[in-house]
């Protein structure tokens, strides 16, 4: 696995630990190594210390496992190169096939693309150009994982699918989308598709509408610059609550595989309705985090983060009402939201239902009766929870919701492994059903574009929110004018 971009901080966070947990749970291949490409100079030596100081840091190797460490980080390697420069190819080709040489590795390559993503239509021109998008080996396979953001816009994206696939074949390419190596997201299709109950309430004729949320304390952290340039309509719209809205509203698979699943996903994509430019300002929120607390912690405003250019008007919260244009959803509104900066961390899926059809019990207020909800905890306290009205004991008829709750922690006790594990170890199993397609991909920044668009035309205002709170007035306001509320998690 050469992993470009190697000295950046997702090699460190995830991708090394990703890899040390299939090395504990003996399912990497025998011969395996990994190799590190970035232009910082080290030596394999410094390299593994470097990763070494990650995992302790993270805490992620357990007291009895320093042999284990010791064994795998031998399989570790880097070499300094500039991945954008076509004279390092020649040199990186030769690295590798010394590793292969001593039988450290098998006739595969995995690339793992994690370079600023400027540079991946040069190092995917170049991998063609030097001939390392095929395997030299017989039997030998060559994929490669591209990291997200994948595109900027419409046409980057279209332009970056249209490269790379004149590169690798589509089989070949695993666009990431780290939201699908989630267990609780995985869990979405098995609740819905493993189970005969939900199923037949899980349309338009039972469900009012859905809410999902994605909800950070953190702030920018130390990604002043690529945030700044991003947005949270890019960086957490256009991919993972996209990707939860699919999972949750489409169609069941014929089979559970590759194709199936993701074509199934991707006529949710198609099927959901543009905001045209004039209702942008009526469906869209969004909003700035300005100085406030979070966690009993004073945070400040996103303008004076580090490295964020003065008067920046990047969007750190986002709210959206999505519809989608087909027989089982029309009319159910799907709303989305996510920000920086919020009062909490939680990433859930709420599906509100309708209400009785007829109302019984008429001395109870209607508020008090509230709508039954199925709640998909995606993170933190992974679960699901179904919420619906109960009597409260006593001589008078008062109702109270309560939850019926399954928590992954109490079921199968221990903790969840982390999404890129699972996406790393389908990706050498050569199975691409939880990463994203190039059409689902371009569809989802055909939903995405006209809204940039339209803010950039300055349709909207960017609302200040403190931080801390659940976002500006406006989201609320959003929801008030369907006479629906936004839930707090
Ligand atoms: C990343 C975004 O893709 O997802 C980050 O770039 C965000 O801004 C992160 O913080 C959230 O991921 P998770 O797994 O912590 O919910």
């Amino acid at each position: 696995m050469i992993i470009v971009g190697a000295s950046g901080d997702l090699t460190k966070r995830k991708l090394i630990p990703g890899l040390f947990d299939l090395a504990r749970k003996g399912m990497l291949p025998s011969r395996f190594a990994v190799l590190g490409v970035s232009r910082t100079d080290m030596d394999d030596d410094a390299f593994r210390e470097h990763l070494l100081e990650g995992m302790n840091r993270f805490g992620q190797i357990g007291k009895s496992e320093k042999d284990l460490w010791n064994g795998f980080s031998r399989q570790l390697f880097y070499h300094a190169a500039d991945p954008s420069d076509h004279s390092s190819y020649q040199a990186l080709s030769e690295t590798i096939t010394a590793i292969r040489k001593r039988g450290q590795i098998g006739p595969h390559l995995l690339w793992y693309l994690s370079t600023p993503p400027r540079l991946y239509e040069p190092i995917v021109e170049l991998l063609g150009a030097s001939g390392m998008n095929r395997s030299s080996e017989a039997d030998g396979w060559v994929r490669i994982i591209i990291e997200k953001p994948f595109g900027y816009d419409l046409e980057s994206a279209k332009e970056l699918n249209r490269k790379v696939l004149s590169v690798f074949d589509e089989e070949q390419v695993y666009r990431i989308d780290h939201y699908l190596g989630k267990e609780t997201v995985q869990n979405i299709l098995v609740f819905r598709f493993a189970n005969g109950i939900f199923e037949p309430v899980w349309n338009r004729n039972y469900v009012d509408h859905v809410q999902i949320t994605a909800a950070e304390t953190v702030g920018v952290e130390n990604r002043g610059p690529y945030y700044d340039g991003a947005g949270a309509l890019r960086d957490m719209v256009q991919n993972h609550m996209l990707q939860l809205l699919a999972l949750t509203a489409m169609e069941p698979p014929v089979l559970f595989d590759a194709r199936q699943v993701r074509d199934e996903k991707q006529k949710v994509f198609e099927a959901i309705r543009p905001i045209p430019s004039g209702a942008v300002a009526l469906r869209t929120v969004r909003g700035q985090y300005a100085a406030g607390t979070v966690g009993g912690k004073e945070a400040r405003g996103y303008l004076d983060e580090k490295e964020i250019p003065e008067g920046s008007t990047t969007e750190t919260f986002v709210a959206l009402k999505l519809t989608i244009d087909n027989w089982r959803w029309a009319g159910v509104p799907f709303y989305i939201r996510s920000g920086k900066r919020l009062p909490k961390r939680v990433t859930e899926i709420a599906i509100q239902f309708k209400r009785t059809p007829h109302r019984l019990f008429l001395d109870i207020p209607v508020e008090r009766l509230g709508n039954n909800t199925i709640v998909i905890r995606i993170q933190p306290d992974e679960g699901i929870s179904l919420r619906f009205g109960t009597k409260v004991p006593g001589a008078t008829m008062k109702t109270r919701p309560v939850t019926m709750d399954f928590r992954y922690g109490a079921s199968f006790g221990g903790r969840l492994a982390d999404a890129y594990t699972r996406l790393i170890h389908d990706c050498m199993l050569g199975d691409p059903t939880l990463y994203a397609r190039g059409d689902s991909v371009n569809a989802a920044w055909s939903l995405i574009t006209p809204v940039q668009d339209a803010w950039k035309e300055n349709e909207t205002p960017v609302f200040p929110y403190e931080s801390g709170t659940w976002g500006p007035e406006a989201a609320d306001e959003m929801l008030d004018r369907d006479n629906r509320k936004w839930r707090r998690p």
